[in-house]
């Protein structure tokens, strides 16, 4: 029975956004992070094991290719909670050098008729110090560590500041992301302008092929690049040669919305995720992916509800999927029952996958 999309979040849809993920994540952090709670997570939601899934990626072995996106986790609380709930890996952030409280509330907002939310949370995040206690923690889970600059901080400063999280970071996580793709940040996109772009990649893999064993950096780009801005970022990726790709962000576009437009225009700005955010994202990967061929990782993410959505991103060219939204609507089961899809598809014969990684 579909306890959750039936009775549950019909209940929880009635409060406030941001509670309901205050009320969600405090669940799972004092309630199911210890050895009972995780045995009761893994028993009931955990996937099995589906041999045909699993990639190696970076000498990383991916369970399967569905992560959870950046934003969710940004403090680094829930990480054994979450991988019980089934997802592979797991991405942190975004982290900004010091603690900031984001925007004012209310800046999460759910449009239930499209499956969609718009969020101006504005790199809320406790800090690196605090995420790196609990990150000592963290065991053999595949971690990312989504990177930003401070709100105070001014965009040529910017670069000291993914810096000071890179460094702090980096004997904690499994890969970076410079997120320089998020709506809520005055400025931040501006970041991804070439010039700016190349410096802040360059910075970074400066400071990571001084260390004995560099990690994988990928870029995380916004929905609402041109085409000419899209091709400016992939000649960066090439000269740069950078790991991966994370394609999308959350957009500023409202046209794919079927609310009501007074509704709509009433939450004001921010960051649409979800459902009309899907196919967007999807052109975005294949194009990406028919101009830098096949080596960089792209992590495609956008609008991921079941399965077939992650297999259509898939043959658009991602290597690995990653979800916030659906796991919003979806509920706990949303990685159990993606991955059977994925399975039942491959084993009749419905999809074959042939950019795995093994
Ligand atoms: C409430 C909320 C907060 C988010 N915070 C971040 C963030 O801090 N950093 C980031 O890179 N992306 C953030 N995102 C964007 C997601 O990681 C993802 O790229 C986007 O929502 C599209 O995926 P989805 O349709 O599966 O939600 C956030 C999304 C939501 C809904």
């Amino acid at each position: 029975m579909p306890l959750y999309k039936k009775f549950i979040a019909p209940l929880l849809f009635t409060q406030d956004a941001e509670k309901v993920h205050h009320w969600i994540t405090a669940l799972l952090e004092k309630g199911f992070s210890n050895t009972l709670g995780s045995f009761f997570l893994k028993l009931i939601y955990s996937p099995k094991d589906y041999p045909e899934l699993r990639q190696s990626i970076w000498g990383l072995d991916f369970r399967h290719p569905i992560g959870l996106a950046a934003g969710f986790d940004k403090d680094a609380k829930l990480i054994q909670p979450l991988s019980d709930l089934g997802f592979s890996f797991i991405e942190i952030g975004t982290l900004t050098p010091v603690g900031q409280a984001g925007n004012e509330k209310p800046r999460l907002f759910r449009i239930k008729e499209d499956q969609a939310l718009i969020n101006r949370m504005g790199f809320n995040n406790g800090g690196l110090e605090d995420a790196i206690q609990r990150l000592k923690k963290k065991g053999n889970i595949i971690v990312g560590g989504n990177i930003g600059k401070n709100k105070v901080t001014p965009n040529e400063e910017a670069v000291n500041d993914y810096l000071r999280c890179f460094n702090a970071l980096y004997p904690f996580v499994d890969y970076f992301v410079l997120n320089v793709s998020s709506p809520n940040t005055p400025g931040l996109r501006a970041l991804q302008d070439k010039e700016p772009l190349q410096k802040l990649i360059q910075t970074i893999q400066k400071a990571n092929s001084s260390r004995n064993k560099p990690k994988p950096i990928l870029l995380k780009i916004a929905p609402d690049l041109s085409r000419f801005e899209l091709d400016d970022i992939v000649e960066v990726l090439q000269i740069c040669n950078l790991d991966g790709v994370i394609a999308t962000n959350t957009t500023i576009d409202r046209t794919q919305l079927s609310a009501d437009k007074r509704m709509v225009e009433s939450i004001g700005l921010g960051g649409l995720s979800g459902r009309p955010v899907a196919n967007r994202s999807t052109e975005i990967i294949k194009y990406l992916r028919d101009k830098l061929g096949p080596k960089p990782i792209i992590i495609g993410v956008g609008g991921v509800f079941n399965g077939r959505d992650a297999i259509q991103k898939i043959h658009a060219g991602a290597n690995l999927i990653q979800a916030y939204t659906g796991f919003v609507y979806e509920g706990p089961k949303f990685i159990k029952k993606a991955l059977q899809e994925m399975d039942y598809g491959l084993k009749s014969g419905h999809w074959t996958w042939k950019n795995r990684r093994q």
